[in-house]
C-alpha cells in the first residue's frame, strides 16, 4: 500500500485528509506533536508522535515507512496569536517546513502537498482572488505561509520535488458521518465559536469591527467544507504523481458570507439564542476574502459537494453537539 506521511494528521484538516487518503487506497501515516491535535482523530493509519523541527524523529519515520509523498499540515494557525508571538510562527511554520524539506531531500521523496492559506494575499484590490494576485500578507501567520511556499519552490528547483501548494480560505464543517470534526484549543474560528455560544460553552460571540466597507459592516469570508478540501488534497496528490508537474491552487467556493450572516444562519440552524458583543477591529484582519477557485476545478476536475453554507453549519453543529 502506498504510504503518505501526513504532518499534522491529528489536526482538523489533516485528519479529514487521512480519511480521504484511506478511501483512495493510500495508507496515511500521521506525524503530529499533539500540540493542537487529538489522538482519537487518527483513525485511518498509524500515529507517530513527533515534532517536524526534530530531524532525528523525522529520519526515523522516513526510514520506517518510506513514504511516497508528504502532505504537510503541521503548523500554528492563529492569525491573532501570530501578531503577539511571531517567533513561534516563524519557528514552527517556517523552520519546521525547512526541516521537513531537508529530510524529504535526504530520502529522495519527490511529492509534497502543502497547506498554504488565503492569508498569503493580504488585502487585495479585487475579489474573488486569483492565484496570480499580488501577495502581501498582513500578519506573521500569512508571512510564515508565504516564506514556506518560497522554500518549497527552491527545493523543487534544486532536488526535483513536485508540489501542490493549496491556499485555502476558511476551512469549516465536519465529516458527515461525524467520525471527526473541528476542535482547536483555544478555538479562534468563527463557526465553532458561534456554535459553542449556542451550546452555552461560550457566553457570547465577539464581533471584531462592524464598520468595514462591506454589506453589513462585518468581515466577509469564503467558507469551504473540510471534506471538499480533503478531496482536493487527494486529487492534487494524484495529479502531481501522474503529471510530475507542480502547481498552486486557491480552494474556496467563490461565495462570501459576513460574520453577521453566519451568526444569523447559525441561530436558525441551532434554533438557539446567540448573544453578540461588538469589539473594535483586530489588527491584521481583512474586510473581504473570497477565492477564485476556477483553476482548481479545471485542472483537478474538483467538484465542491458539501460547501453550501447550510451543510457546513449543520455538519459542524451535529459534530459540536456530539462532543457534549
Ligand atoms: N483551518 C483553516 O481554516 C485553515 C485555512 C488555511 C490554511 N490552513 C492551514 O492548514 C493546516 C491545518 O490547519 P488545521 O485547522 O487543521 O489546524 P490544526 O491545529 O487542527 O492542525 C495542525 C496540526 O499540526 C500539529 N502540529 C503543530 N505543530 C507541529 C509540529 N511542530 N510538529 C508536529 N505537529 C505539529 C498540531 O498538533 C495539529 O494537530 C495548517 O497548516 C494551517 O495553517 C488552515
Amino acid at each position: 500500500m502506498r504510504k503518505i506521511l501526513v504532518t499534522g494528521g491529528a489536526g482538523y484538516i489533516g485528519s479529514h485528509a487521512c480519511k480521504e487518503l484511506s478511501r483512495a487506497g493510500y495508507l496515511p501515516v500521521s506525524f503530529d506533536n499533539l500540540s493542537n491535535g487529538h489522538k482519537k482523530a487518527v483513525k485511518w493509519g498509524p500515529l507517530i508522535i513527533g515534532n517536524i523541527n526534530n530531524s532525528n524523529q523525522l529520519n526515523k519515520v522516513f526510514t520506517k515507512y518510506k513514504p511516497l509523498a508528504v502532505m504537510h499540515f503541521a503548523g500554528c494557525i492563529s492569525v491573532g496569536e501570530s501578531e503577539i508571538r511571531p517567533s513561534k510562527y516563524y519557528k514552527n511554520n517556517v523552520k519546521g517546513t525547512l526541516s521537513l524539506l531537508n529530510v524529504m531531500k535526504k530520502f529522495s521523496v519527490k511529492y509534497m502537498v502543502y497547506s498554504s492559506s488565503g492569508a498569503v494575499y493580504g488585502k487585495t484590490k479585487k475579489n474573488p482572488i486569483k492565484e496570480t494576485a499580488i501577495k502581501k500578507p498582513t500578519n506573521p501567520y500569512g508571512w510564515s505561509k508565504l516564506i514556506s511556499e518560497k522554500m518549497i519552490l527552491k527545493f523543487s528547483d534544486i532536488c526535483g520535488i513536485k508540489f501542490a501548494i493549496l491556499r485555502y480560505f476558511n476551512a469549516s464543517g465536519a465529516d458527515k458521518l461525524l467520525d471527526i470534526g473541528e476542535c482547536h484549543k483555544p478555538e479562534t474560528h468563527l463557526i465553532p465559536l458561534v456554535l459553542k455560544a449556542a451550546l452555552k460553552k461560550n457566553n457570547s460571540i465577539k464581533i471584531f469591527g462592524n464598520n468595514y466597507k462591506t454589506k453589513d459592516g462585518t468581515c466577509i469570508r469564503d467558507y469551504i467544507h473540510v471534506s471538499d478540501l480533503a478531496k482536493a488534497h487527494v486529487l492534487s496528490l494524484n495529479k502531481i504523481i501522474k503529471d510530475k508537474k507542480s502547481f498552486h491552487l486557491n480552494l474556496g467556493t467563490g461565495k462570501g458570507y459576513s460574520v453577521k450572516e453566519i451568526i444569523d444562519l447559525a441561530k436558525k440552524i441551532t434554533n438557539k439564542e446567540i448573544k453578540v458583543n461588538i469589539f473594535p477591529r483586530r489588527k491584521g484582519d481583512i474586510p473581504e476574502m473570497i477565492a477564485d477557485s476556477k483553476k482548481a476545478k479545471r485542472i483537478l476536475n474538483w467538484k465542491i459537494k458539501n460547501s453550501d453554507i447550510k451543510t457546513i453549519l449543520e455538519t459542524a453543529w451535529n459534530w459540536h453537539k456530539k462532543q457534549i
